[in-house]
């Protein structure tokens, strides 16, 4: 009997190579979901795998104020890779913890307290993070939670306008909404959100947690976007699959950021994986292999679903399918019959979020699995 809390699913995933994981009886099934966008790289790359192997026969951990130089060099290459003027970098373990820092660091730069978020959005499962949360179904077995924020309609620049004054410490916006069911924003939308927030010196977070390492198409969707946030948060694909999470910020958050801290902040043989992660993301060009796989995966979908769905939208190698209420039968014939891991967003979105290594060829086969059980 498993000792889980959690219902688990009837295939146990025993080895991965890539963008394929194999389950106990040597079945093979293309990781669509990449494992909730974790190993953007794909499973087993063997320069993440080599640098922690290598990192293990040094140290494993060391406290957070001995500098160590594996770590800083993990500060620089996501210092030098964030848009300007962020450059400064606090580490953790998770997207709700980078999360969780964020708000806090906006509370203490600011001396304000309400928090402004957006409907439908997703920023975590810790009690701050939570909180900014939308959908009620995550948060109502633990209210009260911590008070004073404000839901706006994602992309909605008047209600955003509307929404922020002077008591506002931050805002927090996904750049495209994962959970809520791939929904990207539109460049009015952030850049009101950047004007509004700045105009009461409050600090604009962008939760990129699922966007980040390349996924939609540049290493930050950040970069793609013509405003520059003064947070941004990464997680799930920073380390390849090993759990770290980062709250990149400018000058003015982290010279005022209180006195936050994470015992496993940036241990040795998290920060090498994350380093050479970001590394071989971009000397490989893998976002830009993102934003082409994603655009011709999208576009063979449209050919091929776009009558029978109700919308497929995204960015990059994040892509919603909205088939209705079927989509978690759809999910699971996905899986036992065609071999193909993907996730829900809601109860009516197929997800896609593969590692962003994924070829056209491989494009196809998903293209034709979901022809097979949608239509
Ligand atoms: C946009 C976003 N923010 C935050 C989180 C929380 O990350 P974690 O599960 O690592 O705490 C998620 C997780 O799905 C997410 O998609």
């Amino acid at each position: 009997m498993s000792g889980f809390v959690f219902n688990e699913k009837p295939i146990q995933i025993a080895e991965g190579d890539g963008v394929w994981v194999y389950d106990d009886a040597g079945n093979e099934y293309l990781d669509m979901g990449a494992s909730y966008a974790c190993v953007p790289l794909g499973h087993r790359h063997p320069a993440v795998d080599q640098a922690v192997k290598s990192q293990i026969d040094k140290l494993t951990y060391v406290q957070g104020s001995y500098p160590n130089a594996v770590r800083t060099s993990l500060y620089e290459t996501l210092a030098d890779t964030a848009p300007d003027p962020i450059g400064k970098v606090w580490l953790c373990n998770s997207g709700t913890e980078a999360n969780e820092a964020a708000l806090k660091f906006a509370r203490a730069a600011t001396g304000e307290s309400k928090l402004v978020a957006t409907m439908q959005g997703f920023h975590g499962r810790t009690m701050g993070s939570l909180a900014t949360t939308w959908k009620s179904k995550y948060k109502k077995p633990y209210e009260p939670l911590a008070g004073d924020v404000d839901f706006v309609p994602y992309d909605d620049p008047e209600a955003m306008r509307a929404a922020v004054d002077e008591e506002t410490a931050g805002v927090i916006v996904e750049p495209v909404q994962g959970e809520g069911g791939i929904n990207p924003a539109t460049r009015e939308f952030l850049v009101a959100t950047r004007e509004a927030t700045e105009s009461v010196g409050a600090a604009l977070i962008f939760d990129e947690v699922q966007t980040g390492m390349g996924r939609t198409g540049a290493l930050w969707n950040s970069l793609r976007v013509p405003v520059v946030p003064d947070m941004i948060t990464a997680a799930k694909g920073l380390g390849n699959g090993l759990p770290i999470g980062a709250t990149l910020c400018r000058d003015w958050i982290a010279e005022n950021y209180g006195s936050h801290a994470s015992t496993f902040s940036g241990g040795p043989v998290i920060s090498a994986a994350a380093d050479a992660t970001v590394s071989t993301i971009i000397e490989d060009s893998v976002p830009g292999n993102a934003a082409v796989v994603g655009d011709y995966l999208q576009t063979e979908l449209e050919a091929t679903l776009g009558e029978e769905v109700r919308e497929i939208r995204g960015d990059g190698l994040m892509i919603g399918i909205e088939v209705g209420r079927g989509a978690m039968g759809h999910l699971k014939q996905l899986a036992m019959e065609e071999g193909v891991l993907a996730l829900p967003a809601g109860r009516t979105v197929i997800r896609l979020l593969p590692p962003l290594t994924l070829t056209k060829t491989e494009a196809d086969h998903v293209v034709d699995a979901l022809e097979a059980v949608v239509l």
